[in-house]
């Protein structure tokens, strides 16, 4: 069934392509047979803006080159020709992205001449590569495809509305057993095994408590490797290796990672909700939404819209020249303390993948030496 699927997404894949080098050919056929009383032989070594109507950024250019050039840009963009005209008025200018297009042929000269000597080393489809929008943040691996950062969703793509993003935590909430029991809970430990992909699962600790403070511990072979947030600042500590402090970008996204074992801290965390297009998470729909506040990228949240419990969530460390994405699965929930918990997960990023199951776990109160900065350097252990 699975293999079927996947067949049929291939074939449908390869059949818009064709169909859109289809559409381009057609086109270039149209475009040239309406440009024929002229262009017939008065094209032949003219410029553009001389068989044309309507050339600004395309000056200079052979007029020959002119429906090569519009392919490029369609191919670039994965679009057809009416993405940026009107049908048969391709002089008029009365599409945005048409306008768009004449700022990003700007910019393309712009980037070339200012960095790579006037050699048109980067074009439309180094960054649009086949896309509207070109990804901005890198590839999750599993996801095939790159995470769209909430923002850049475009109206015209947005589902109408099913449901407030209240009603969303609140089912969340109810189906995790209840806002009044989920406020019981205000400590956290956890004991399990991580695999990262190599042949040998490690031991890893976790202490959590509702307020935000978490600490991480993984038996590496090198020794122990910690991560700690103490509410405002966060520290990574290596076997051997100074500890180091986190971005203000990765501490924040250390409070997800507890939020996401106090789940009514969503709620009360982000300033704006906002529900975003139904998708599927593991074969399954999903209901999404996406939560902001002041300063800080969206965290995208994942209902399953069977139990309702949430199943992931996608959040983003800011950095001086892009986003670094991680998506957090959860592929098992089981009862603790009178709530669901998730029990087993996969934390992925770019460049990583790591699965993590619970154990054994409670929720007793933690020491608060737990929380504080970790020892500078730990010397190998074993
Ligand atoms: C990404 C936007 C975009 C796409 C897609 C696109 N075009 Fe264009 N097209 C433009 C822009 C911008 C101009 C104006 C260029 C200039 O100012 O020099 C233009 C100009 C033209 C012109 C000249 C019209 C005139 O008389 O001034 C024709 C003809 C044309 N396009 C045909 C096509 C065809 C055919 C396709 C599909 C294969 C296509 N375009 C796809 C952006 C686009
Ligand atoms: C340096 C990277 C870069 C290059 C090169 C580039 N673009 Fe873009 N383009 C972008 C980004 C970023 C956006 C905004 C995407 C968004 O809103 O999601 C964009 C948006 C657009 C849009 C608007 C899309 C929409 O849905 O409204 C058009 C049209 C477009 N680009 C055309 C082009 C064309 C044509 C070229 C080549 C001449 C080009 N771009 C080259 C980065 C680039």
């Amino acid at each position: 069934m699975k293999v079927w699927l996947r067949r049929l997404g291939g074939f449908r894949g390869r059949a818009v392509i064709a169909g859109a080098a289809i559409v381009f050919s057609l086109a270039a056929v149209v475009v040239a047979g309406a440009q024929q009383p002229k262009a017939a032989e008065a094209a032949k070594g003219k410029l553009a803006e001389e068989v044309y109507k309507n050339i600004k950024s395309l000056k200079g250019q052979p007029a020959s080159q002119l429906i090569p050039t519009m392919q490029f840009m369609s191919s670039s963009l994965g679009v057809s020709c009416s993405f940026c005209h009107e049908d048969n008025a391709f002089e008029k200018d009365t599409k945005d992205e048409k306008t768009t297009a004449r700022e990003m042929i700007a910019m393309q000269e712009g980037i070339n001449k200012g960095h790579f000597k006037g050699k048109r080393e980067v074009t439309c489809n180094s960054c649009h590569h086949g896309a509207q929008h070109p990804a901005a943040v890198p590839t999750v691996p599993e996801l095939g495809a790159a995470i769209v950062e909430p923002e850049h969703e475009h109206g015209a793509h947005k589902a109408p509305q099913v449901a407030t993003p209240a009603e969303y935590l609140d089912e969340y909430y109810k189906a995790a057993g209840g806002e009044a029991e989920l406020a019981k809970v205000t400590s956290r430990t956890e004991k399990g095994l991580v695999s990262m992909g190599g042949p040998e699962a490690v031991k890893f600790e976790s202490y959590t408590r509702a307020n935000g403070e978490r600490a991480a511990l993984l038996a590496l072979k090198q020794g122990t490797a910690t991560t700690v947030f103490d509410g405002h600042t966060g520290w990574l500590a290596y076997p051997g290796r100074h500890a180091r402090e986190m971005s203000t970008g990765e501490a924040e996204a250390t409070r997800v990672e507890s939020d996401f074992e106090f789940p009514l801290n969503f709620k009360k965390r982000y300033a704006q909700f906002r529900v975003g297009r139904p998708e599927t998470v593991n074969g399954k729909p999903v209901n999404v939404l996406s939560a902001s506040r002041a300063g800080e990228p969206p965290v995208r949240l994942y209902f399953d819209q069977g139990t309702k419990l949430l199943v992931r969530v996608v959040y983003y460390v800011e950095t001086p020249l892009g986003r670094n994405p991680t998506q957090i699965d959860v592929t098992e929930y089981g009862k603790a303390g009178g709530v669901m918990v998730p029990m087993k997960w996969v934390v992925t990023r770019p460049s990583s993948r790591a699965t993590y199951a619970v154990e054994s776990g409670d929720s007793s109160a933690i020491e608060d030496s737990r929380f504080e900065k970790p020892a500078t350097t730990e010397a190998a252990a074993h």
